[in-house]
């Protein structure tokens, strides 16, 4: 499973990356306000700081402006990856970018149906959002499930990326189920880290070693 970083914090980012566990970023425009920054100053630099596809989204309607504002992200790097909202428009961009060679993460998903046609439609990623769901009171990762099932049984490309990932539960399930991507905050990769027991183990170590005397190096 890969993870990506959903965030347009550059501090985080770079912290993260140190790790060598970021494959990717995921950007949207609601991150970018909170960030602060220009979008294309900010995206650049998050696309120096990691290898991987740096998902930057655009914000038009319409086919047409979508491909102009497409065209522009598309100048920031080589790792963008352009993000549409899952529309009309936005599966017909999706089609014309991906025939031009693009890498394309198909946003807003919350059906099955949804992430059949944009698998048909050539995207390079899928966005179901679980938290999302979950919040109407309904199971956002059955929406991975039903995916996944749907994908493997016409052997199609596209990857399916978890998105709206709020707990460690979730990434657990969206691996269980066989998401290729969990993109997710930064509090909740830093949180998959921890156990307490990790925790007690260690303070007993170093509790016993310190009753040693003894050095490393
Ligand atoms: O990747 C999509 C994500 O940014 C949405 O997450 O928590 O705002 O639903 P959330």
């Amino acid at each position: 499973m890969k993870f990506f970083v959903d965030t347009a914090d550059v501090n985080e980012i770079r912290e993260l990356g140190a790790t060598g566990l970021v494959d990717g970023v995921t950007t949207n425009p609601s991150l970018i306000m909170k960030a602060g920054r220009d979008i294309k100053e900010v995206t650049a630099e998050i696309c120096g700081l990691v290898d991987g596809p740096v998902s930057a989204e655009v914000t038009a309607t319409d086919y047409d402006g979508m491909m102009r504002e497409a065209a522009v992200l598309s100048e920031i790097a080589d790792n963008i990856c352009i993000k549409v909202p899952l529309t009309f428009d936005g599966l017909k961009a999706c089609r014309a970018l991906t025939d031009g060679g693009r890498a394309v993460n198909v946003t807003l998903c919350f059906s099955a149906n949804q992430a059949l046609l944009a698998a048909k439609a050539g995207a390079t990623f899928i966005s179901p959002f679980v938290g999302r769901l979950d919040d109407i009171g309904l199971e956002g990762m059955e929406l991975i499930s039903e995916i996944r099932t749907i994908y493997d049984n016409y052997g199609f490309a596209t990857e399916i990326l978890a998105a709206s990932l709020r707990t460690v539960g979730h990434v657990k399930q969206a691996a269980l189920i066989g998401a290729d991507v969990a993109t997710v905050p930064p509090a909740v990769l830093r949180a998959l880290f921890k156990h307490p027991l990790t925790d007690k183990g260690l303070d007993a170590f170093l509790a016993d070693w310190a009753k040693t005397g003894q050095s490393i190096g």
